[in-house]
């Protein structure tokens, strides 16, 4: 079964050590969680786990609350003033959307589906987070994606997150979206381009290669880089990036007033666990999230998708 899976992605891939790793990373980690019955009952069981928060949360009477704030997806808008974007590429438009969980959020994702449908943007990228859970199966997550996928106009780029499985990729790619493993396709418009590369999961997996999603890129052209998490900020930012759009942290998905998150679930400054943010000369924008995750709450942190404005900023030329 894996030698099938290895051989399909070494096709995809060109090379067979990254899905070697992440695969054998994927079945250590299903074995942690399944396998040794005296740690059956450990926190980070998942089922175990997500009754007793979903029951804390009835306890505190906060659960329908927050139940219904998991389906009340927002848009927002983010412009972004950029010295060497190319003029071609002033006012281009990018949806993105991250951390779907779809399998457990399907309030979320049929407002996801009401909200597409009015939307008019250039190009498409998700930031990962196909699936519910961190293992174990992935049908139900496609499942509910394919009908999202098919509302979105062409072209759609992705990563991976640290809940999916690398087993996915081929699925997806059938759907229609460019899974960037590592790697950077050229985006042209008017004769313009620029470059928008992808790393692989850099929260849990470790398998990112921004050097190798870089390699390509020209020196001094813009560029986009896509990332489930944002820790990578500083790599990124120092790789020459001009702009890295990434999810993960929910923005704490459970926060307290004024959507001051509990946790990120990150090592990162808090600045940069929800919205827009610079560091050094690389612009970033960590979005909250479509879906929810270990139970399908939020507080005071509502879910999102966000559609970013490239715009190119004037440049004054010194007399
Ligand atoms: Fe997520």
């Amino acid at each position: 079964m894996i030698e099938t899976v290895l051989n399909k992605l070494e096709q995809r891939l060109g090379g067979r050590v990254y899905a070697r790793q992440r695969l054998g990373i994927e079945t250590d980690h299903e074995a942690q969680i399944f396998g040794q019955g005296l740690t059956f009952f450990h926190i980070e069981n998942w089922y175990s786990i997500h009754s007793v928060i979903r029951t804390l949360f009835k306890l505190t009477g906060l659960y329908w609350r927050g139940l219904a704030n998991a389906a009340r997806v927002q848009v927002r808008h983010n412009d972004i003033r950029f010295k060497r974007l190319p003029a071609e590429f002033d006012g281009f438009k990018l949806l993105h959307m991250s951390d779907f969980h779809a399998d457990m959020n399907d309030g979320a994702m049929r407002r996801l589906e009401e909200i597409l449908v009015g939307l008019s943007y250039d190009m498409c990228v998700l930031t990962g987070d196909y699936r519910g859970a961190t293992f174990g199966p992935f049908d139900a997550a496609l499942a509910r994606m394919r009908p999202v996928l098919a509302l979105i106009k062409r072209p759609v780029y992705g990563v991976l997150g640290n809940h999916d499985t690398i087993r996915m990729v081929p699925d997806l790619e059938a759907m229609g979206v460019r899974m960037l493993l590592n790697e950077c396709e050229p985006i042209t418009r008017a004769g313009a381009r620029i470059y928008l590369a992808g790393i692989d999961d850099a929260h849990y997996f470790r398998v990112d290669n921004i050097e190798k999603a870089a390699s390509a890129i020209p020196h001094q052209a813009f560029s986009l880089l896509l990332s489930h998490t944002p820790e990578i900020y500083r790599q990124a930012a120092h790789a020459g990036f001009d702009l890295l759009l990434s999810g993960h942290t929910h923005g704490g998905q459970i926060c307290l007033p004024g959507s001051i998150p509990l946790t990120l679930d990150s090592i990162l400054p808090r600045k940069f666990g929800a919205g827009a943010w610079r560091y050094h000369e690389m612009a970033g924008y960590t979005s909250v999230g479509v879906g929810s995750s270990i139970v399908t709450v939020r507080i005071n942190c509502l879910p999102e998708i966000t559609l970013h404005r490239l715009c190119r900023a004037e440049v004054t030329t010194a007399q």
